[in-house]
């Protein structure tokens, strides 16, 4: 049986009028931009990728090497491919100007361009998270305040995880489907179409190392939760945080589960880790079209927004009972 390749998928998706051919085209590059990232992490010491920058980001992080390099592949691939997009990033302080010199594209790219750095020196899976977003009409030359679009806006997300295999998971509204790389050929293959998100779990993604900085409500739904007291999951249940959102939430829309990352009070001014634009909003997105749910605890993460290129926000995604029943503890408390 002949798998479907990712471009054969873009362009009958073109041809049922779910996307342009500049989106199609643009979601090529991405996926270029993400093999050349799964070959240059696989290098790992033998390549001199690990390792710290020696620089820092916006975030108050220091950059791995990684972080730099990936950023500067899907930047390059971009460029190749005739600027389609401005784009933001975790690692750049503002969006990119579409160059004068070329036609000015119809969209705004972002993208978490290394997920997970913490494992990059470790060998755990880490990935690579987009979001496509269209440029507001009238606007020639896009700067950041035109990327403050809702998640509820973007026209595709979706992420590279490089685990054992490298997967790319895409979805263009219509459905999250999963594509494995043929290392041989360079080719994405498509290896699950339709992916669907079991409504009931027993399995949670949380640092629980946080718990004593969490907020009541939180506090209270993980001891209900740790009692094992209600809920379909019963007695038994299972923990499993891996610290790299694509890895989790590839696991998640694989065989379910639910993933929260809440605001704690370590940094009162930081409401969550996560950035809503690049890592919850198109998480959001697969989610949500595999049958899951995302919120910030309080409301739809697809709905908030957006009032800064990097804010942060609460995450909790995945099997849409245990979502529902989390939030409502939040809900509750106020
Ligand atoms: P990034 O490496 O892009 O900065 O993202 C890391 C994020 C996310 O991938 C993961 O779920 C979370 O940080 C892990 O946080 P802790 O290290 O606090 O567990
Ligand atoms: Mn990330
Ligand atoms: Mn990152
Ligand atoms: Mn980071």
């Amino acid at each position: 049986m002949s798998r479907t390749s990712l471009t054969r998928f873009l362009v009958e998706e073109q041809q049922a009028g779910r996307i342009t051919a500049d989106l199609r085209q643009l979601i090529a590059i991405v996926a270029r931009a993400c093999n050349l990232i799964s070959i240059t992490v696989g290098k790992g010491a033998l390549g001199g990728v690990l390792g710290d920058a020696g620089t820092g980001n916006i975030q108050g992080e220091a950059q791995k090497k990684l972080d730099v390099i990936s950023n500067d592949i899907l930047l390059e691939a971009n460029a190749w491919g005739g600027h389609l997009a401005a784009c933001a990033s975790e690692e750049m302080d503002h969006s990119t100007p579409m160059p004068a010199e070329y036609p000015h594209g119809d969209f705004l790219l972002l993208f978490d361009p290394l997920d997970g750095s913490s494992n990059i020196d470790v060998n755990v899976s880490v990935g690579t998270i987009f979001s496509v977003l269209r440029k507001p009409a009238g606007v020639e030359i896009p700067g950041d305040a035109d990327f403050l679009q809702p998640g509820t806006a973007q026209v595709a997300a979706g992420y590279a995880v490089y685990g054992p295999q490298t997967t790319l998971v895409l979805t263009v509204g219509h459905g999250t489907h999963a594509f494995t790389l043929d290392r041989e050929s360079g080719t994405f293959l498509m290896t699950q179409r339709g992916m669907q998100i079991p409504e009931d779990t027993k399995e949670f993604a949380i640092n629980m190392s946080n718990q004593r900085h969490w907020e009541p409500a939180m506090q209270s739904y993980v001891e209900h939760l740790l009692a094992g007291e209600t809920g379909p999951r019963g007695k038994n249940f299972n923990m499993r945080w891996i610290a790299s959102m694509v890895a989790d939430v590839h696991r998640i829309l694989t065989r379910g589960g639910i993933f929260i990352y809440p605001w704690d009070k370590k940094d009162p001014s930081k409401p969550g880790k996560l950035r809503l634009m690049y890592e919850a909003n198109p998480m959001g997105f697969l989610v949500e079209q595999a049958g899951g749910a995302a919120t910030n605890g309080r409301e739809r993460i697809l709905e908030i927004e957006p009032t800064a290129l990097h804010q942060r926000v609460p995450v909790f995604l995945g099997s849409k009972n245990e979502v529902a029943e989390a939030t409502r503890y939040h809900r509750n408390a106020d």
